[in-house]
């Protein structure tokens, strides 16, 4: 079970792991006292959803004298990390207007990985310490690309934006989970990126 969204048959999925460990642990004489259903709680990475805990939490009835354990991953990280990323260009190609990213694939991969298009919001920067003239696009669709130079390295498809200027930030939010971890972090030996930790008070 993988990035399930669906508490009610996440419940049913739980419930079946205990039949069956119930069920085999009769068979074999064995004194159950623990089953482990691992991990599959699901976020939206494309919204704010996630997998609803009330539902899962109702239909979950576990026998005395067994525990039922889970190992929520992304549920958990997933909001606890965000991907920013510098725009360093701008170009119109074959009729699309791309984003080139300093960074991509080999710091989040997860969207390339999984075949979706990870929304991003603009972080606007107005600095611009060059002569000429700095450039920008309003109010059209745009494709968020990497650096490295494979078709693949492409975070987000056609997302609308009001304007967005060379220098530029592009933030990625939900990706403290199956980002960076499952990333081909020294592809070409391009650079990793800056690793910031916010702390709350101690
Ligand atoms: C052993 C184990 N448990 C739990 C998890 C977390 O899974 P999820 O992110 O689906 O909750 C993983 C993920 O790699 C795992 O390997």
């Amino acid at each position: 079970m993988s990035n399930n969204l669906d508490g009610a048959a996440h419940a049913r999925f739980l419930a079946g792991c205990l039949q069956w460990s119930l069920a085999a642990a009769a068979e074999h004489g064995v004194d159950l006292r623990m089953v482990n259903a691992g991990g599959g709680l699901g976020v939206d990475h494309t919204s704010d959803a996630m997998i609803e805990l009330a539902a899962l939490s109702r239909g979950v009835s576990v026998p005395a004298g067994v525990e039922l354990i889970v190992e929520p991953g992304r549920v958990l990280a997933a909001d606890a990390g965000w991907y920013a990323a510098e725009v360093l260009d701008l170009k119109h190609n074959h009729g699309t207007w791309f984003a080139v990213l300093r960074g991509g694939t080999h710091h989040f991969r997860l969207p390339a990985a999984w075949g979706y298009s990870h929304p991003f919001t603009v972080v606007a920067r107005d600095t611009w310490d060059y002569p000429w003239p700095r450039p920008q696009i309003a109010g059209v669709p745009v494709t968020a690309a990497g650096e490295l130079c494979t078709p693949r390295d492409v975070l987000t498809r056609a997302q609308h934006v009001n304007r967005l200027r060379v220098g530029d930030v592009l933030l990625f939010g939900r990706t403290g989970a199956y980002g960076w971890d499952i990333s081909h972090h020294d592809f070409l030996r391009h650079d990793p990126p800056q690793f910031v930790l916010l702390g709350g008070e101690r």
